[in-house]
């Protein structure tokens, strides 16, 4: 008799622990550059410690390598369950894993070595971005086999999500990295002046859209009905969701470009796009959250739900804030300040950092066969430390923002400006070190998810789940 077929799950745990350590690593470098921006000496006039190069790192660090390995991990368990099928591709699936770690590794040594494309989120030189399409196109292999030899007839929505993040990243990157290489480490893009603004901006907003978003909302429609017990609030509205999303996201980049020498008509459908984004963005945070409807009190007793919604509730706050930030004059006055950079970071570590954090929680015991987290108690006590840190670091990088554009507007009768660049450097000081505080701790309640992670996993010898036979 043939041995019934079981789960791919090594590859989930792999990426699954890896998330909490590259968590630490790219959250660790938020934390040295918010310190230096108090403290400069703190690069002690070393070149690869320097800010202009530990920041790419960072951003690197905490999108691709964090984000990046709880999408790999979530998308591969995810897929399976919802298609009843294990993973299709064979040793495709540990090139994804080995090779996702190469290119991480191979960011950390080449950033801070000063090799840059200068674009940003798409830094890395022309190998590595070889290496990633590699990786990227197998990730393809592995996701859409393992939906064509799906045994559920029905496509859940959560892998309409994945499926669109996976193309919609390739098609991003080769697009936005077509270069000239003139030497190993170095290239020069295709696309000249701001041509290249505007390929640039397409990318990075994308990236922001598909990595950073659609593909944690596919996430988000597995994991909170698991975790809440309840279906998703409306089934419908999440397919209107989907479609809304893929299809205006596409069109807002230029809200990065503002006041540049890109036509104004196209800043002017960027804005247009990113106000009617906040539509689909709000219906599914809305059907995200009611998911919980009829359950409500499970979040007095569940450490795990409460991330979960919290990260929703960032998540619509920061699409809320960023169509707004899209309107000409009110960018007019954000840009450039550290109002854009509170924004990031309210997306980042609320929704993004938050959702990816309950997720490993949610994950994690059912990938070691046991019935919950080591200590329930410590993931509440970093539900707590994470949430405090993201409003301390928001809230501080709002006030920052918004004093530095009212001062380098500000002007005397004369015409002449009332402040000097670095009054406005020097009243910034209060502000930086109140978002160092809310990174340290932050990044202080992902050593106790570690710690937590290491005493759930340790010694635990996982066992194969089978894959349910009934389609
Ligand atoms: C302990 C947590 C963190 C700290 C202390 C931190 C700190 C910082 C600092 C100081 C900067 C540079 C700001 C500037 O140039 O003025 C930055 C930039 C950035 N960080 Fe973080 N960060 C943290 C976590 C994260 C996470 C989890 C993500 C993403 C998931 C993230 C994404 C970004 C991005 C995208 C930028 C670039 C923003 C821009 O160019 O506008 N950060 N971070
Ligand atoms: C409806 C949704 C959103 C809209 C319309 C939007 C709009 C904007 C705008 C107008 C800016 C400032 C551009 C500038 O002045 O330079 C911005 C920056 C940014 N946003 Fe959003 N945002 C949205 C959601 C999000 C979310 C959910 C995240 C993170 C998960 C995010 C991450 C970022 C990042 C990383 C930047 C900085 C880019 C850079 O300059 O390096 N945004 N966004």
């Amino acid at each position: 008799m043939d041995a019934q077929p079981t789960y791919n799950d090594t590859v989930v745990r792999q990426f699954t622990i890896m998330t909490v350590v590259w968590g630490i690593v790219g959250m660790l470098v938020g934390v040295i550059i918010a310190a230096q921006m108090i403290w400069p000496a703190l690069n002690f006039e070393t070149a690869w410690l320097t800010f202009g190069r530990l920041r790419p790192l960072h951003t690197n660090a905490v999108i691709f390598a964090f984000g990046g390995s709880v999408l790999f991990a979530a998308s591969y368990y995810i897929v399976q369950r919802t298609c009843q099928a294990p993973l299709f591709g064979g040793p495709l699936i540990a090139f994804t894993f080995w090779g996702w770690q190469l290119v991480i590794v191979l960011a950390a040594i080449t950033l801070p070595l000063g090799l840059t494309s200068s674009k940003e989120y798409a830094e890395l030189e022309w190998p590595i971005d070889i290496l990633i399409t590699l990786v990227w196109v197998s990730y393809a292999i592995v996701f859409f086999g393992t939906i064509v030899k799906r045994r559920q007839k029905h496509i859940y929505v959560a892998n309409w999500f994945f499926g669109a993040y996976i193309i919609t990243i390739a098609v991003l990157h080769i697009g936005n990295s077509a270069a000239l290489p003139v030497s190993m480490t170095k290239s020069y893009s295709a696309y000249p002046g701001a041509i290249d603004a505007m390929v640039q901006w397409w990318y990075g907003h994308n990236a922001v859209g598909f990595f950073l978003t659609a593909a944690f909302l596919g996430i988000m429609y597995y994991v909170i009905p698991k975790q809440a017990g309840r279906p998703v609030f409306s089934y419908r509205l999440s397919v209107v969701h989907f479609w809304a999303l893929v299809s205006i996201y596409m069109w807002a980049g230029p809200h990065h470009l503002l006041y540049t020498s890109l036509p104004n008509w196209t800043q002017s459908i960027g804005m247009v796009f990113s106000l009617i984004l906040l539509a689909p963005s709000w219906g599914g945070m809305i059907n995200g959250i009611m998911t919980l409807s009829g359950a409500w009190h499970k979040l007095r007793t569940d450490p795990v739900l409460r991330f979960l919604i919290v990260s929703l509730s960032f998540y619509g706050m920061s699409t809320f804030e960023g169509p707004m930030m899209s309107v000409k004059t009110v960018n007019a006055l954000s840009h450039y300040t550290d109002w854009t950079i509170g924004h990031v970071h309210s997306g980042a570590l609320g929704w993004v950092g938050l959702i990816t954090i309950g997720t490993v929680y949610a994950l994690l015991p059912r990938l070691f066969g046991k019935p919950q987290m080591y200590s329930n108690k410590l993931v509440e006590v970093h539900f707590w430390m994470a949430t405090i840190g993201v409003v301390l670091y928001i809230a501080s990088m709002w006030i920052a923002g918004i004093m530095q554009g009212l001062m380098w507007r500000a002007v005397n009768d004369d015409g002449t400006l009332t402040y000097s660049f670095v009054q406005s450097l020097e009243a910034m000081y209060p502000f930086y070190t109140v978002r160092l505080l809310g990174g340290v701790l932050y990044l202080s309640g992902m050593f106790v998810m570690a710690y937590n992670v290491w005493k759930t996993v340790a010694g635990v010898k996982p066992s194969p789940v089978p894959v349910p036979q009934a389609a």
